[in-house]
């Protein structure tokens, strides 16, 4: 007679084709700045919307009929579950045919894929937020997260810069983090042609001189556009920064998200299995990674 197991193990197994996507609704679209706007999505499925689980950091594919698919970060945090929020910088098909969307249209989303923050790991350290422009969409995940869970974290401190204060990625939630107590949040722009800015105007890098950073205790997670990743490690790197609490949010070119097709290798890592969050460490290790 065979084994329970034996039989279990020629059962027919149903499994979901990983690459068909869960079809969601648009519930929102915010226009934060020109050609960057802010897209509130709700699965259709009801439990899938509340058991989609994500870790601050990881991307979707999101697709549209016609158009194609296209890696997209989570900015919303998942401690507040039902909704998911994408950020997303008109760039090229998908996300201009995403622009022709209009609240109650449906997309497809398949993911969360790739490997997020360490959270168990920044847990009970200090956490060092620094974004630059677009970088600012897989970090709200990250701060808002912390935020949620504060007793989780101890120092929680956000460096953001952008062009101008009119170019400022949600730029009216981040200026009303600037009066808590419990963190310290420093805002920059590298010019103010409005005269009304009451924040920082200066290089990103220039904020250091405004928080106190203990290297030892600190996770700094960074993402932004790579002439910032430049200034930016070296300022970490001059303050003696362990190499693995840099941790970076890195992009290649995808197209299967999940570790198949070869597209966003690097080295012998691919960006969407391993990545996209990456330490410097990792990153000093792999040819042409930064
Ligand atoms: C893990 C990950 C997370 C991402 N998160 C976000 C996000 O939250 N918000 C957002 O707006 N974008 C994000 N992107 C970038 C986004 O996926 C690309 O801009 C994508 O190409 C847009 O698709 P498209 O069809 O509109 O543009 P396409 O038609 O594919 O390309 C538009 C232009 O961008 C160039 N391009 C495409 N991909 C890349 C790349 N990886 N690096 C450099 N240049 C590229 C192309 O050469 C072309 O010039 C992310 C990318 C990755 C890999
Ligand atoms: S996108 Fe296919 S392997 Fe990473």
């Amino acid at each position: 007679m065979q084994s329970a197991a034996r039989v279990a193990a020629y059962q027919p197994v149903q499994r979901r084709n990983p690459y068909l996507p869960h079809m969601a609704r648009i519930v929102r679209v915010y226009k934060m700045v020109l050609d960057n706007y802010l897209f509130t999505m709700r699965f259709i499925d009801d439990h899938m919307a509340q058991n989609f689980h994500h870790s601050p950091g990881q991307f979707v594919m999101l697709s549209l009929p016609g158009a194609g698919e296209a890696p997209i970060s989570i900015s919303s945090s998942p401690s507040r579950p039902g909704i998911l929020e994408f950020c997303v910088r008109r760039a090229g098909r998908v996300t201009n045919a995403l622009y022709r969307l209009k609240t109650n249209d449906v997309v497809g989303i398949r993911g969360p894929y790739g490997h997020g923050f360490p959270l168990a790991d920044i847990a009970g350290n200090d956490l060092l937020v620094v974004a630059g422009g677009l970088g600012m969409a897989p970090l709200r995940s990250l701060l808002w997260y912390s935020l949620d869970n504060r007793d989780k974290f101890n120092k929680i401190t956000l460096m953001y810069g952008a062009r101008t204060p009119a170019d400022m990625l949600f730029r009216e939630e981040l200026v009303s983090l600037v009066d808590r107590t419990d963190m310290t949040c420093l805002l920059t722009v590298d010019a103010d042609p409005t005269g009304a800015w009451k924040n920082y105007i200066g290089l990103p890098t220039r904020l250091f001189d405004f928080a106190e950073i203990n290297p030892a205790t600190t996770y700094a997670a960074v993402c932004g556009p790579p002439v910032m990743y430049k200034f930016i490690l070296q300022k970490l790197l001059a303050l003696e920064f362990p190499k693995d609490r840099i941790l970076m949010s890195l992009e290649r070119r995808m197209k299967c998200g999940v570790g198949k097709c070869g597209h966003c290798s690097v080295g012998y890592k691919y960006t969407c299995l391993h990545g996209p969050i990456f330490t410097y460490w990792d990153a000093l290790n792999l040819p042409e990674m930064i």
